[in-house]
């Protein structure tokens, strides 16, 4: 059983060559995290005092400004960042889709591509043998497949990444924006493909901008303001208190069904 239990987490980050001086106490901006002028150094404190419990089953979206901590929160659910203070304890292994270009290696062929990041996602090199035909029929690349990836296009670089991301069978899946990041015409064909990554993944947390993405692969919701856990409940109700109105209000009942969210605002947290 997968879970993650994450207990009073803190993660600050200070910055040596910041301008201390310039630093300007009284305005104060809706985006970016807290900076802490406490010390002499200053501190940007990107996690606050946050406490979330995660299992099995989750399908979990993080909401919140630019800077509120959304990234830094999937960092610290991934083990890049270990917390300042407090506790993060994943069990599981964890799938990190911070952006879909990272952990490429332009000088190598697609498909040494595809095994590498496989690996890089917890599947072993035998898994990745197996999805490769699957993943060639998917992305179209044909015998592109086995040229650099420096020549490939952009458009063909995310099919691939694309591809790949959603070959895998996670057992925590962490992904951050990159993946709505993708043009219109392909993400209607990528779209199936993500939904059955998400179906597969044993607990997914999925950090987006857009209510659309975020109704399709998530129920329930974190709410991230300043580094610190605002809010947490089911998707509906925590877009509806983010936004100030109800963004699937205008749907009807047959369309929240489909798009999975509950024809009437829940108060209970989303379970
Ligand atoms: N490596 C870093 N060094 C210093 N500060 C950082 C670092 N990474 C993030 N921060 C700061 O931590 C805070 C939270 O950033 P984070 O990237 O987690 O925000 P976010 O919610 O993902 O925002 P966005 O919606 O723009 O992606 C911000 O104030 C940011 O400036
Ligand atoms: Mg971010």
């Amino acid at each position: 059983m997968v879970s993650i239990d994450v207990r009073n987490a803190y993660v600050d980050f200070p910055i040596f060559d910041a301008k201390t001086r310039s630093l300007k106490k009284k305005v104060i901006g809706k985006v970016g995290g807290k900076i802490g002028t406490g010390s002499r150094i200053p501190i940007i404190e990107a996690l606050r005092d946050v406490t979330i419990s995660l299992k099995e089953g989750d399908r979990v979206g993080l909401v919140g400004h630019n800077g509120a901590g959304k990234s830094t929160l999937l960092r610290l659910l991934s083990g890049i960042y270990e917390p300042t203070r407090g506790s993060a304890r994943v069990v599981g292994k964890v799938a990190p889709v911070f952006d879909l270009g990272v952990g490429m290696d332009p000088e190598i062929s697609g498909l040494e591509n595809i095994m590498i990041r496989g690996l890089f996602l917890g599947m072993t090199r035998k898994e990745m043998e197996k999805r490769v035909d699957d993943i060639t029929e998917f992305t179209e690349l044909g015998d592109f497949l086995q040229m650099p990836l420096r020549t490939y296009s952009t458009g063909m670089r995310v099919r691939l990444a694309l591809g790949i991301v959603t070959s895998i069978d996670p057992e925590i899946l962490i992904l951050d924006e990159g993946i709505g990041a993708v043009d219109a015409a392909f993400m209607a064909k990528a779209r199936d493909r993500l939904k059955d990554l998400v179906r597969r993944s044993g607990l997914l947390v999925f950090a987006n901008h857009s209510d659309e993405f975020l109704a399709e692969f998530c129920d329930s919701a974190i709410w991230m303001d300043e580094g610190e856990v605002k809010q947490q409940g089911s998707l509906r109700e925590v877009l509806t208190a983010y936004k100030g109105r109800d963004p699937f209000q205008n749907l009807s009942p047959e369309a929240l069904e489909r798009i999975g969210q509950a024809p009437v605002l829940s108060g209970n947290g989303g379970e």
